[in-house]
């Protein structure tokens, strides 16, 4: 029955609110419709065009991200002609520029052979960083695009490697617009946009100038949106090559209150790069440059992993059972000789609500003051 909010996808009928988008319509009904330059929470660009599904009247198959539903709609997710319309668009995707995960070889068992191949094949002399871990690569291979069928585009700007933090491979980047959109929709820095026109349209910051000279924060956002190989962290490319898989642990950031969620990905008990974890609170995704780059403190040699108790001029290193005894003791007599007034806990805005909750209880409850405070440095 066709009513005044009501269409069709893949002959099931499905309600909708003026305003959604057949993507959004589709996915609130869990079915499926592969995206790349798709940014939730960004406005569509309708740029990679991965998204398109056919409307019955529709003379060209359309971006299912940027198409309003409307009322009697009759969309087709699957038909011969969308999976041969995608399939065109991620190869034209794959010839515009140095995408060498030689995808065209997807179904090869052998990893060795496959990844020497890799590192001989011309252009970059190392395989791609993303690789593995790259939206195009993942579309490539479910419709077993072809990387050979039309010709590489020539690479046009060097790689900007001046950076701390990121590097930008333009050779990789397929102009989806997704950093653009997580830098101005999302973190609303603005430190970057599309710049000239063309062949050589490229994404610049302010006056076309490295990351590091513009208004880049460096918060990373752009990296986590790149669904290819041509923004990542620098930390990846040491991991460049013949990487295995990072274990993903998702944990709560430790440099202050907010909680963000994030990954910590973890090889060989060493965290090797963090990233944001999506469609969750409270950061959704988002982190700051502490959150995201700042975690190789944990594996800093000068860390103090033991406690260190002064004697003379100096420390020396203690077990925790003869720490804690000596700081019981001493608070113990201060308490006894002046009052517990005479003490204060401060605690710390980079530690976790519970952590802050046990010291108030700690400062309260065994001291007996409620001097308790927090500095933002501890
Ligand atoms: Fe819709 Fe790219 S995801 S056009």
């Amino acid at each position: 029955m066709e009513t005044e909010n009501t269409m069709t996808i893949n002959g099931i009928e499905v309600g909708f609110t003026p305003g959604e988008t057949i993507l959004e319509v589709a996915r609130r009904n869990d079915i499926h419709i592969p995206t790349l330059c798709y940014l939730k929470g960004a406005s569509p660009t309708g740029a990679c065009r991965v998204c398109v599904v056919e409307v019955k009247g529709a003379r060209n198959l359309v971006a299912s991200c940027a198409a309003p539903a409307a009322p009697g709609m009759e969309v087709l997710t699957e038909s011969p002609k969308v999976v041969r319309g995608r399939r065109l668009n991620i190869e034209l995707l794959l010839a515009s520029g140095q995408h060498n995960c030689l995808v065209k070889e997807a179904g090869l068992d052998d990893w060795t052979d496959f990844q020497l191949e890799a590192l001989e094949s011309e252009g970059h002399k190392d395989i791609c960083p993303a690789y593995g871990d790259c939206r195009l690569q993942d579309l490539a291979i479910l419709y077993r695009a072809r990387s050979d069928r039309f010709p590489t585009a020539e690479v046009r700007y060097p790689v900007e490697n001046i950076n701390p933090l990121i590097v930008r491979d333009f050779s990789r980047c397929i102009l989806c617009g997704r950093c653009v959109q997580a830098c101005n929709e999302i973190q609303v820095n603005n430190a970057i946009s599309f710049g000239y026109r063309g062949k050589e349209s490229k994404i610049v910051a302010k006056g076309d100038q490295p990351l590091k000279e513009s208004d880049c924060v460096f918060c990373g956002e752009c990296v986590q949106a790149c669904p290819v190989g041509a923004l990542v962290p620098l930390s990846d490319l040491e991991q460049c090559g013949l990487r295995e898989e990072a274990e993903k642990i998702r944990t709560t950031c430790s440099y202050c209150g907010v909680g963000c969620q994030i990954f910590l990905h973890v090889r060989d008990g060493r965290v090797i790069k963090a990233t944001g974890v999506e469609d969750v609170g409270p950061n959704y995704g988002s982190l700051c440059v502490k959150g995201r780059f700042g975690n190789d403190f944990i594996h800093d040699e000068g860390r103090l992993t033991k406690p260190l108790i002064r004697e003379g001029d100096g420390f020396r290193e203690a077990g925790w059972d003869e720490a804690l005894d000596l700081v019981a003791g001493k608070l113990g007599a201060l308490r006894q000789e002046s009052g517990a007034d005479a003490l204060g806990v401060l605690s710390s805005a980079r530690i976790t609500n519970e952590e802050n909750y046990l010291a108030q209880k700690f400062t309260r409850a065994v001291l007996g003051t409620n001097s308790v405070d927090h500095c933002a440095r501890l």
